[in-house]
Formats: structure tokens, sequence, C-alpha cells
């Protein structure tokens, strides 16, 4: 396994991670032994990050996970969120209030049945709270022990630098794939940072670590991906516009240009998304959701080969001629 180092956290991470949306059981076919087995075969091969937030199966993710590292909390960091509740029916809302964020705190570390959390994000901004009490809280759950640090996700480069100004943040959690470079939004929500364009120049800058979500776009970047019938409706996927209809077809043919690179140099495509990440050095480490041990071990087996420079400008050249 590679690691990437910044200045901002002191433990080094494996450049591939683990993200654990699809663990709380709202994507195709999931299961716990298989999520737990995916699991825990990254920890076997390396993987010293996980991602995952307590919205994610409205707790059961944060479950899955304890579960799977049971005995082997120590070799690994637990990046957990806050900042998303839900109610009786499911709906979800926006709360970065000090009040929320205590009982959020506790509620994940008895789901994970640990005593801290290693890195704590901002899962959205919440504008109805001022930053400076959102900010506030999270050094008061530092200095009691149950986080070492802190990041935000899916926050305004402008926000950013206020979070920055008030406190210590750690890292940065965004959209970015190759076909996702400046995304303005995620399933039917505008974004309003621009990934590429503004987040990693300020990561690098200041030695955040930038931890870039949906690195194989939900699936479709990866070798199994077909041109229909990837998921059902009860599949979260289905309610990503860019993974239906019209927008679906023009995102495929995208694909198909980038799979026939990957097939010239006769490499998988998740496997050259992954690499084509590694290769820019803001990138910290790759939270690729799977849902088995076999997906784990074909994402770690990115690491044993590396795209040339050649191979990226080819690459770029790609994605330059994408409308
Ligand atoms: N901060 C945020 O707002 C935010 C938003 C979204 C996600 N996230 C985080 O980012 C993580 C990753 O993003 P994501 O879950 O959206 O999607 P992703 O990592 O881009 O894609 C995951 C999916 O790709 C497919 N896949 C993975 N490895 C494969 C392989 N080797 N061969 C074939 N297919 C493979 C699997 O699809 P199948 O299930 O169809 O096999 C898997 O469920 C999440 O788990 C979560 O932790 C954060």
């Amino acid at each position: 396994m590679q690691i990437k180092k910044v200045s901002r956290i002191d433990e080094p991470f494996s450049v591939v991670g683990f993200g654990c949306w699809a663990s709380g059981g709202e994507w195709n076919d999931t299961n716990d032994l298989d999520s737990m087995k995916a699991m825990q075969r990254a920890v076997d091969l390396g993987v010293n990050f996980f991602d995952v937030a307590p919205v994610y199966g409205l707790g059961h993710a944060e479950e899955v996970l304890g579960e799977a590292l049971k005995g082997r909390r120590q070799q690994v960091m637990i990046g957990s969120k806050c900042g998303l509740l839900w109610d009786d029916r499911g709906r979800i809302s926006n709360n970065l209030t000090a009040e929320s964020m205590h009982v959020e705190i506790d509620d994940s570390l008895r789901r994970f049945q640990t005593d801290y959390i290693d890195l704590y994000q901002l899962h959205w901004p919440d504008l109805d709270t001022p930053i400076e009490e959102t900010i506030s809280a999270l050094e008061q759950i530092r200095h009691m022990g149950k986080i070492r640090y802190y990041g935000v996700s899916n926050f305004s480069l402008s926000l950013t630098f206020k979070a920055m100004e008030l406190g210590h943040v750690a890292s940065y959690q965004g959209l970015y794939n190759m076909l996702e470079r400046n995304p303005d939004s995620y399933h039917s929500i505008p974004l309003d940072y621009r990934t590429e364009r503004e987040i990693l120049p300020l990561c690098e800058d200041y030695g955040l670590a930038f931890l870039p979500y949906s690195p194989l776009f939900q699936g479709l970047l990866a070798d199994s991906f077909q041109a229909s019938d990837n998921f059902d409706e009860h599949d979260i996927r289905s309610n990503n516009p860019k993974l239906r209809g019209e927008l679906f077809q023009n995102y495929f043919e995208k694909r198909k240009r980038l799979d026939s690179f990957a097939q010239q140099i006769g490499k998988p495509l998740h496997q050259v998304a992954i690499n084509w990440l590694i290769a820019h050095p803001a990138v910290t480490s790759i939270i690729c959701g799977a849902q088995t041990a076999e997906q784990v071990q074909q994402n770690i087996e990115s690491v044993s080969w590396q795209l040339s420079e050649d191979m990226l400008t080819e690459i770029d050249t790609i994605l330059q001629s994408l409308h």
C-alpha cells in the first residue's frame, strides 16, 4: 500500500481508503456480512482510513464498521461526520448547532463502540447556524478527547477559509473523479465549490487532506457498469440524475472513451480511475465504496502500477475532448 501525508494530520493515510455508504443498506444487494468482510479485507491489505457518516443507513453503516473493526480499532483511522439529522420518517435536515453536535458525537461513538473518532467532518454546510458556533463546538469536542481532528465537506471556498480562520481544519471532502472534475451538482443538490479549480489548490497550499468522494462515479467508472439495469429503484443511485435518462447516456458515452483507453493499456477502468486520482498531489486517500472483498482487492491492486506521464497526458486529452 502507498501512503500520503499532509502537514495538518500526524498519521499518513493509505492512498486507497474505504467509503462505507453502501454498507448502510441503501444500495443494491448490500448485506452486513459482505460489508464486514470487505472492510476486514481492506484492513488486511493496508487500508487505514474508513469514511462513514451517521446518515448512511440512518446509523447502520457506523454500527457495521464498528463491528468489523473490533480488535483492530487502533490500526485504522475512522472518519465520520455530523450535520445531517433524520426524523422518524427518514427525512433529512441540516443541523450544525453546538447542541445537536454534542448529541451526534455521543450517538456515533456508541454505534462504533469506540471512545474516539479520528476525523470528524462537517457533512454539508448549515447556513442557518453561525460557523463560529460550529467550529467552537468542534474545538470543545476535541478537547473532550472524543475526536482527534476535524474537517469539512461540500463547503464553499469562502466558508472553508472562514472555518480555517476559526479553528484547525484538517481535511476537505468533495466530489471528484475523472468525469466530475469541477461539478456543479451532486444528485440534485447544487454545489457551490469547484473541486479541481478551487479546492485542490487550497488543500495543497495549506496542507489539508483532500478526500475525493464518489471516486468511481458510484460505479460508472468501474469495469462492470453496463449501459442499463445497473441498479433497481430502491438503490440510492437511482436518485442520481447523472445516472439515468439522457444525462446518463451522455456520461456513458464518455465512459466508453475512457474504457477504450483502459483496454488499450490492458488495465481495468476502475484502476485507471483510482490511479488518475492518486497521481494528483493534493489527493490524499481515495475513499472507494465497495460491497465485496473482491472489489476491495481489485481496487487496492491499483497501487501495483502507475500511470506514466504519457498516459496522464493522453487521459487529459481525452477528458478535454469530452463535452
Ligand atoms: N461527503 C459527501 O457528501 C459524500 C457523498 C457521497 C459519498 N461520500 C463518501 O464517498 C464514498 C465513496 O463514494 P460512493 O460510495 O458514492 O461511490 P464510488 O466509490 O464512486 O463507487 C462505489 C461503487 O462502485 C462499484 N465498484 C467499486 N469497486 C469496484 C470494482 N472493483 N469492480 C466493480 N465495481 C466496483 C460498486 O458498485 P456496485 O455496488 O454496483 O457493485 C461500488 O458500490 C462513500 O461510501 C462515502 O463514504 C461522501
